[in-house]
């Protein structure tokens, strides 16, 4: 028998067995005595019953916890009066109103999995969601259950000054030997996932917001006194986060106050806990030296997260883990709108789709796949998945284009009005956007039940003599886990169709009396479906789904000239991309193919010529000019091959890469020179896309590996006032074998060993790195001082950059790649389960891949899975692989 933590395979939850609470907990006063070897905790709760049961007993969640007393309404129980076991309490008789106060000890300082109460640097700090509560006292630890918080902190006052929790401080003042206390309430009722507490000795960084009906805001970032100089961007993210909800949602924020405290040790990104936001550091710090430009939209992207949270997953929040991409998918979107609104929002745009596209497709074509709100899960930490967020903000943004910016806003503004204060579902929120705009949404929902990347086959037929142009859509979704079938989905084709100028043709569809100029947003509702166009007075170039109109594959037979056509003149900017890189993956496929049939690969001159016209070119935006110039990655060019071959693409795409680079020497070294920037630093967009263009045009002659270039190449490292440019001569130093390569990874070292976040990079780049020695780097780098397994960020930047970052290297034939990732989960699953089951997850698509790598990669999930005591987390993601 599989021995797990819970001993056996564990249960499955599943959304149709819901079922409301039997009690609703109207208050919670919470006390904390903070202490070095444990801390206890003092819980009341005022209980009553929802609705008349047969049960008289209680259930309540908890984990890992020492209880030492209980009291029913003053009360003390005995053993006879309650029943526990490893992951509930259970009340034996309870009244329908009463009073409960419970006593538990817990272990913060050993708490490794950063669930719960934990501390990291030596302070205190929490993550409830999504059922971290339940690890800090008993408590019906679901999110429909809402309570009011009184929260009392008890410490040292010379080790934790600083005392937080969710709310207003509305007590403070000392009490025996050494100890202070601080006491917060939270007028607004929320579910335990959005408690929150701190503490601590860390700086404070204040500012405020005035909001639109004059009310002032306290706004409080806490760091490390160190780190006190790297917070500007992240408080001027959020002011105009909060400007911009204001406006576009007309949501003001409703405390005086809003923290957001920073920590080192954070399993995810950051968390939206009610006044009071924990964040993983990597999303608040930022200073030119230390961080990139990425990093810097980062943090913007982020901030305005968790702080638009506030409304759309607080005050509206979940009726249960299925809906999480209510709160996640909407919030996602609509923080992709704020960022869109504050640069280049083609380019926005384009970098969402690319990481859709090569990491949630994935996911949608693996074991895990799973509609975004899911029928059932084992443990719901392995459900903060691309598809709950990314493709649910995916599905959104179509209901956003169906409806208009209108409609759209008058559906929000019903839904939170409706909701707020309540606990509701993915069904309540397009009910609303229904009845604000008296449409019917049903076909639509099936975005929320049905798994997998849906395809679209177009056709496209024009007809001189009637001068029409006929599009014939064929809409299928390859079947996913339980799903073997699919209904066809309402899907929002956005099309324009360009004339031989590359100007917008008027489009009327048969039946039409008018013509409407530009783009417009086609239903597809049927499996077939046909659209025919009238009045056109030639063979038009199509552009379809504009704007990745809906999360889809679309196939759509154009050649080589009509792709450079519309790259050089549409006029929706995704699709002009999208151009160049369909284009591209057409030659890159066929030298996947020549390279496996051992033929000598050429370079199609036609493409080297349209590369040099857009380098030429007087396209302003240069951060645009610099993605149209970034190939597909080796993961996107994975999807479209029927056995993944990762040295075949990783051999293509460095091929063309180099080949580019030789023909356009001149110019990529013209384009790199006259980009050079002056100092000091700015993050406007206009200089963000000058480094990023400069900066693509390096890593394209660094692959030709020359003297000249590589001397150029640590010039700019050891040169450049920025993290940006740093970084990006050091990555592609960091791909060669070269003296020079040596030289700056130990001077960049050297100078940022006690920086943490700037060590991240350090592992990452070389993890990342195409040597053939890379894993042997990395083995040695696990020992490195710099490395910490405790710390999730070391392990992304080392172990996940390794295994999910560089395929070629992972996937090394001889399977060491494998067994090293099998080793790491291992170790890391008692620590840190929920990031040893993301670092499992790497193996899903092992079907994918040729017999041989099959093998050894099922070789290790079955090496996992028969280990003794694994956690239902990585429990989950390797029998659902295996399955
Ligand atoms: N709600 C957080 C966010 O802003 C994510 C936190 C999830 N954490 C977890 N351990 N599952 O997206
Ligand atoms: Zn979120």
């Amino acid at each position: 028998m599989l021995e797990t933590k819970a001993s056996k395979a564990p249960p499955t939850i599943y959304l149709k067995n819901y079922q409301a609470p039997d009690y609703y907990i109207e208050t919670i006063d919470l006390h904390f005595e903070l202490g070095e070897k444990h801390t206890t905790v003092h819980s009341r709760l005022a209980l009553s019953r929802r609705s008349k049961t047969d049960s008289s007993s209680l259930v309540l969640n908890g984990e890992e916890l020492e209880l030492l007393s209980i009291k029913q309404d003053g009360q003390v129980l005995s053993t006879k009066d309650y029943h526990q076991d490893s992951e509930s309490l259970t009340l034996l008789q309870v009244p329908d109103r009463f009073t409960l106060e419970i006593e538990t000890r817990i272990y913060p300082q050993d708490n490794t999995t950063l669930s719960g109460l934990y501390t990291s640097n030596g302070n205190f700090c929490t993550q409830c969601e999504a059922e971290g509560f339940r690890r800090i006292t008993y408590f019906l630890d679901r999110p429909d259950v809402m309570a009011r918080y009184t929260t009392t902190i008890v410490a040292d006052e010379k080790k934790y000054p600083i005392l937080l929790s969710n709310g207003n401080l509305i007590a403070q003042g000392k009490r025996d030997t050494g100890r202070h206390f601080a006491k917060w309430q939270d007028p607004f009722p929320k579910p335990s996932y959005l408690f929150a507490l701190v503490a601590g000795d860390l700086a404070r960084i204040e500012d405020e917001f005035i909001t639109r009906s004059g009310r002032k805001i306290q706004l409080h970032m806490y760091v490390q006194f160190h780190n006190r100089d790297q917070c500007d961007h992240a408080m001027d993210s959020l002011k105009r986060a909060m400007a911009w909800d204001e406006e576009v949602y007309g949501r003001e924020y409703d405390l005086d106050i809003y923290m957001i405290v920073a920590v080192d040790d954070f399993n995810m990104g950051a968390m939206e806990n009610k006044g009071l936001n924990i964040f993983n550091s990597k999303y608040v710090l930022a200073k030119p030296e230390t961080a990139t430009d990425t990093d810097y939209e980062n943090i913007e992207a982020v901030i305005a997260h968790e702080y638009f949270h506030n409304w759309s997953g607080n005050r509206v929040t979940c009726r249960d883990w299925f809906q999480l991409s209510l709160k996640e998918g909407f919030t996602v979107f609509r923080d992709q709108q704020f960022s869109a609104d504050q640069g280049s929002s083609a380019v926005k745009r384009i970098q969402i789709v690319n990481r859709l596209r090569s990491y949630q497709f994935r996911e949608d074509a693996g074991p895990m796949a799973h509609p975004i709100r899911p029928d059932s899960y084992v443990e719901i930490n392995n459900f903060y998945t691309l598809t709950i967020y990314e493709k649910g903000a995916e599905v959104v943004r179509m209901l956003y284009c169906l409806l208009g910016t209108e409609g759209f806003r008058k559906g929000t503004d019903l839904y939170f009005e409706r909701y707020d204060g309540q606990a509701v579902t993915t069904d309540d929120f397009v009910q609303v956007l229904e009845e604000a705009n008296h449409v019917d949404l049903s076909q639509f929902r099936l975005w929320y039940s049905q798994a997998g990347t849906p395809e679209l086959r177009i056709s496209n037929v024009y007809d001189p003599k009637a001068s029409t142009y006929t599009l014939k859509v064929k809409q299928t979704c390859p079947p996913t886990p339980g799903q073997p079938h699919k209904a066809p989905f309402h899907i929002p084709l956005a099309v324009g169709l360009l004339d031989a100028e590359g100007q917008d043709l008027p489009l009327q569809l048969a039946g039409e009396v008018e013509a409407i100029t530009g783009t417009r947003v086609l239903e597809l509702r049927q499996t077939e479906e046909t659209f025919v166009f009238q009045n056109v007075p030639f063979k038009p170039v199509p552009s379809l789904l504009r704007g990745f109109s809906a999360p889809v594959k679309l196939y759509l037979d154009l050649s080589n000239e009509e792709y450079c056509f519309l790259l050089a003149h549409d006029k929706d900017h995704f699709n002009r991309w999208e151009a160049g890189q369909q284009l591209a993956i057409k030659i890159l496929l066929g030298l996947v193919e020549d390279h496996q049939q051992g033929k000598p690969l050429i370079l199609d001159p036609a493409f080297t010529n349209t590369i040099e016209k857009i380098l030429a070119g007087d396209e302003s935006d240069q951060a645009f000019v610099a993605q149209i110039l970034t190939l597909p990655s080796e993961h996107y060019l994975a999807e479209f091959m029927a056995v993944i071959d990762p040295e075949a693409a990783y051999k293509a795409r460095r091929f063309l890469q180099r080949g580019l680079a030789e023909a356009l020497h001149g110019t990529f070294t013209t384009t790199y020179e006259s980009l050079a920037g002056t100092s000091p630093y700015h993050s406007s967009p206009e200089e963000i896309g000058r480094r990023k263009l400069r900066n693509i045009c390096l890593e394209y002659l660094m692959t030709l590996d020359g003297p000249d270039i590589r001397s150029r190449c640590l010039q700019q490292f050891n040169e450049s006032d920025n993290m940006t440019d740093v970084i990006a001569a050091l990555s592609s130093l960091a791909d060669t074998e070269s003296s020079e390569r040596k030289i700056a990874l130990q001077a960049f070292y050297n100078q940022w060993k006690n920086d943490s976040l700037v060590m991240d990079k350090w592992l990452s780049l070389q993890a990342l790195s195409r040597r053939q020695d890379t894993l042997a780097i990395v083995k040695k780098l696990t020992q490195h001082p710099a490395f910490k397994l405790t710390n999730p960020n070391k392990v992304r930047a080392l172990i996940g950059a390794f295994c999910q970052g560089n395929p070629v290297r992972f996937h090394d034939p001889s399977g060491e790649g494998y067994r090293f990732l099998r080793d790491y989960i291992l170790k890391l699953d008692p620590l840190n389960p929920q990031i040893a089951a993301r670092l499992a997850s790497t193996f899903n698509l092992w079907r994918r891949y040729d017999q041989s790598r099959q093998i050894i990669m099922k070789e290790q999930l079955e090496h996992i899975v028969k280990s003794l005591r694994i956690s239902k987390d990585v429990y989950e993601i390797t029998t659902k692989a295996l399955g």
